[in-house]
């Protein structure tokens, strides 16, 4: 991952459903990313984008059923993103809606140059064509055969009938060779290995050109060299990682494309890995360094649906457990790739167990070990002069940063837990409350090492849970605004910690649930 800037992207989420805890949990992961390159990078070199999809058939049709403009229905639902967001606690550097004049001025200038392009075998990059299927007159948008039950479109009951409208159409399948060369050259990074595979049997399967046009629909963005068609809504929304940086002459875009991470899951790969990247080579910018797909999960093994009725809402799971318990609860549910289930039970679990009891005993207990013993001051101890155990985090630094770079989130986290566990056990092997009567030195060495590791634990988890982490601090003496403007290296550095300073312990860490049953 390149050094001097980092620059992440979530999808933007279509406005015609309220946020729910499968876009959060992309958000999540985005967000963790973002606040771990701003502790390495600096904040000014980190740019987080995330945003809402605001245009398409579906969208207007959902305002319509609601007897609402929809304009007025977008930014109402735009509005509920940006406060679900706000309430977890994201901290995103932008949030672009696709109806903003940011976006439309940026989409019209890239088809623009896109009208202009020829292909590697010569041919024009945009061409206008017949486009002939099944529409369904309802949804005003064309079905393949998968999408249909029993020869009819699912959300209207209808057959659909066959339709021929003249669009747009991208000639990626001229494209097929280069994109190929660039994903085997590791110019284009697809994550995990699996969709990489995948996307490599979808270019060697030989890709269809896409239809960039509709016709007849109001909403959306008019083509400029053609009044009577609007972009299809997904190719001006991938065009969001653009024009949020102002255009590729933008002063953001020259600092900070291409994109490092593109996040997202499975279901909109394709999009991503094949489509995205070649609209760049045809408009000769760079290919994101990394297309991540993570995995789609299921809440107590069932699907997540309105029908069900176990869509989970961020603000229930921030409510319940904290902010800061709810984001780590969330992306340590199951490894970040796969499938999974997020079991209600577990969270709980999960909870109580490895945030209350590893996490929160430790540090309530030698906090409470260095008021009794040192009047809470920060035992007198020179690190460099270990008698018994050395303890030295660099190595596991180097590992938490592998995890996070490869956005293995679990794993990072099991670097971190397995100190908080060595902590707990150095604690039952040393027995401060033995050393207290019987060696005052051996004593001060193990409660200052203890208050390390927590310093140290504190630093970790900053991406994570960033409230949680400034807590500790605060309960080490610290001011963590002070703290955060200290370099990375200083942070990490074993024995930062510094004697005779002021603990104050606080509040509980993570409170016991309230039992609702
Ligand atoms: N608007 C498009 C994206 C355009 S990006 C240029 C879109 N929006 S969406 O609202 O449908 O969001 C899909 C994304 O929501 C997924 O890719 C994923 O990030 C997130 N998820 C929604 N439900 C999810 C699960 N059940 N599990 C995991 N992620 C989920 O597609």
């Amino acid at each position: 991952m390149s050094k001097e800037k980092f620059y992440i992207t979530t999808p933007i989420y279509y406005v015609n459903d309220v946020p729910h805890i499968g876009h959060t949990y992309t958000t999540v992961a985005a967000d963790v990313l973002a606040r771990y390159n701003r502790l390495k990078l600096g904040a000014d070199n980190v740019y987080f984008l995330t945003g809402t999809d605001e245009h398409g058939v579906k969208i207007a049709q959902a305002a319509e059923e609601k007897g609402k403009t929809p304009q007025i229905f977008v930014d109402e639902l735009a509005a509920k993103f940006q406060t679900a967001w706000d309430s977890f606690d994201i901290s995103q550097n932008d949030f672009i809606r696709t109806t903003e004049e940011r976006h439309e001025k940026v989409v019209k200038e890239l088809y623009l140059i896109l009208k202009e392009v020829k292909t590697p075998d010569g041919n024009d990059f945009l061409y206008k064509a017949d486009y002939q299927g099944l529409y369904c007159v309802g949804c005003e948008s064309f079905k393949t055969e998968d999408d249909l039950v029993d020869g009819k479109c699912p959300d209207h009951q209808t057959e659909p009938v066959e339709h021929k409208e003249t669009n747009w159409f991208f000639r990626i399948s001229d494209y097929e060779n280069d994109l190929k060369r660039k994903i085997n050259s590791g110019e284009l990074v697809i994550q995990p290995e699996s969709k990489q595979k995948e996307v490599m049997g979808l270019l060697d399967q030989g890709l269809k050109d896409v239809a960039v046009s509709r016709q007849n629909l109001k909403w959306g963005i008019e083509l400029p060299f053609d009044q009577e068609q609007v972009s299809y809504v997904w190719i001006e929304a991938l065009m969001n990682y653009i024009s949020a940086l102002g255009g590729p002459e933008g002063d953001l875009f020259k600092k900070f494309w291409p994109a490092n991470v593109h996040l997202m899951a499975k279901d909109i790969l394709k999009f991503h890995a094949v489509i995205w990247p070649i609209m760049l080579i045809a408009l000769g910018l760079e290919l994101p360094e990394k297309v991540y797909a993570h995995g789609y999960f299921t809440i107590d093994s069932q699907k997540m649906s309105k029908t069900i009725g176990n869509v989970i809402a961020p603000a229930e799971l921030a409510e319940k457990y904290g902010v800061d318990a709810a984001k780590f609860l969330l992306l340590n549910q199951f490894h970040f790739g796969n499938d999974g289930d997020i079991s209600l039970a577990k969270l709980d679990e999960m909870y109580n167990n490895v945030l209350g009891n590893d996490l929160g005993n430790l540090v309530s207990r030698v906090l409470s070990m260095t008021e009794k013993y040192f009047e809470g001051s920060v035992p007198d101890f020179d690190p460099e002069l270990s008698k018994l155990q050395k303890f030295d985090l660099q190595a596991d630094w180097s590992r938490y940063d592998y995890f996070l770079d490869m956005l293995q989130f679990d794993d990072a986290i099991e670097v971190v837990w397995e100190n908080i566990r060595k902590a707990n056990a150095y604690i039952e092997d040393q027995k401060p409350w033995e050393l207290a009567t019987s060696n005052q030195e051996v004593l001060a060495e193990v409660i200052y090492n203890l208050l390390e590791i927590i310093r140290q634990t504190a630093i970790f988890l900053i991406p994570f849970m960033p409230n949680i982490a400034d807590q500790i601090l605060t309960q080490l003496g610290y001011d963590p605004a002070k703290e955060k403007q200290k370099s990375f290296e200083e942070l990490q550095k074993w024995g930062s910690l510094s004697s005779g300073q002021q603990i104050k312990k606080g509040d509980v860490l993570f409170p016991r649930l309230v039992d609702n049953s």
